[in-house]
């Protein structure tokens, strides 16, 4: 029997449709609410290939998985990409493969991702300022990610998405020129509240600049907004849009207003181990089933058990959260 579409519901009811591929726990920078300083990277024999990547997909594409995001780390720092996507939108049910990326190395290859048919970028940049982009990401590299942007536009991506994670006391004064960045260009810029997913568990909650404070900032210095007649309730972003027709931006708080109760994704790192949640302490070894050229029915049963374990949502804001052991680079975002 054919397994029937939208199998995984949780004990909530939340459908998981939404995958996040995590293809490499490298990257060339070191954003500081992500990855330490320096960093041991995993011996590339413990990534997944493309291939048992694909097969895992093919294996959750018929229980209604549909959408694909590629993360990494870095995700263009995996060679061949295009050849990836290639795979992944083959596949039957797949109706829409993204990247998450910093930018700096998309600008040379926009062109033949898209061609490969990928359908969304979203770029991480968080300041315009050169010198800020150093502080937080401890490399340069911010003209080659304005670049990889612009060239992502050029390539016929619509929307590009711009994300920027705002930290206290590092670039909170990005926020009126990134979103104006964002309108001059036609992109869609989202502002993501600082969770506690870096490296260095240097997480704390006055370093959060709320999404409340981002629109307030937004309202007095670019434009008025109002909330999106079209929002759609599942997304984590909270749309607006500018009143004078100047485009969209999306508030991601996920500490001030948590959205687990729609959450409908999970994760796959890098070394092929399954996450049902961005924080959860548990996770599935899927790398082992589909190395051991086992049936698709454990791999089948191993997603479903890990779906039906999901937990209701994250507990930041209680006293009994728990940062997960694993940092962002490595669960994928
Ligand atoms: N808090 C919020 N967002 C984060 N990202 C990485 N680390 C954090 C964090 N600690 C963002 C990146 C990227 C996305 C995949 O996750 O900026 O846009
Ligand atoms: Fe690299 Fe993304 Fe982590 Fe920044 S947030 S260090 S770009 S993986």
């Amino acid at each position: 029997m054919s397994p029937t579409p939208g199998r995984l519901v949780d004990s909530f009811g939340r459908v998981h449709n939404n995958l996040r591929i995590s293809v490499t726990d490298r990257c060339n920078i070191r954003c500081v609410y992500c990855m330490p300083e320096t960093v041991k990277f995993m011996p590339r024999d413990q990534l997944l290939s493309f291939e048992e990547i694909a097969r895992f997909v093919g294996i959750v594409a018929p229980l209604g998985v549909d959408k694909i995001r590629l993360t990494g780390g870095e995700p263009l720092l995996r060679k061949d990409l295009d050849v990836l996507i290639r795979m992944l939108v083959a596949i039957e049910g797949v109706a829409d493969v993204g990247l998450t990326t910093n930018g700096m190395l998309l600008a040379p290859v926009a062109a033949k991702l898209r061609d490969a048919g990928l359908e969304r970028i979203n770029v991480s940049l968080d300041t315009l300022d050169p010198a800020r982009f150093e502080r937080l990401s401890r490399r340069k590299g911010l003209e080659d990610a304005i670049e990889g942007v612009l060239a992502a536009k050029r390539a016929g991506f619509d929307p590009v998405k711009l994300n920027a994670v705002i930290i206290r006391g590092f670039n909170e004064e990005d926020v009126a020129p990134l979103a104006r960045f964002a309108r001059e260009h036609a992109l869609e810029m989202r502002f993501i509240e600082y969770m506690p997913l870096d490296a260095g568990h240097l997480w704390e909650r006055e370093k959060v600049v709320f999404a409340q404070e981002i629109l307030d900032v937004l309202a007095s210095e670019v434009g008025p907004l109002a909330p999106s007649a079209d929002r759609d309730p599942r997304a984590p972003a909270l749309d607006y849009d500018y009143l004078d027709g100047g485009g969209r931006v999306g508030l991601i708080a996920s500490v001030s207003r948590p959205f687990c109760l729609s959450c409908n994704r999970l994760r796959l790192t890098s070394d092929g181990k399954l996450r049902n949640c961005l924080f959860a302490l548990d996770e599935t070894d899927v790398k082992g089933l589909l190395r051991s050229g086992g049936p698709a029915e454990e791999v089948e049963r191993a997603v479903a058990a890990s779906v039906a374990a999901k937990w209701e949502g994250h507990e930041i804001n209680t006293a009994r959260f728990i940062q997960p052991d694993r940092p962002m680079y490595s669960i994928g975002g």
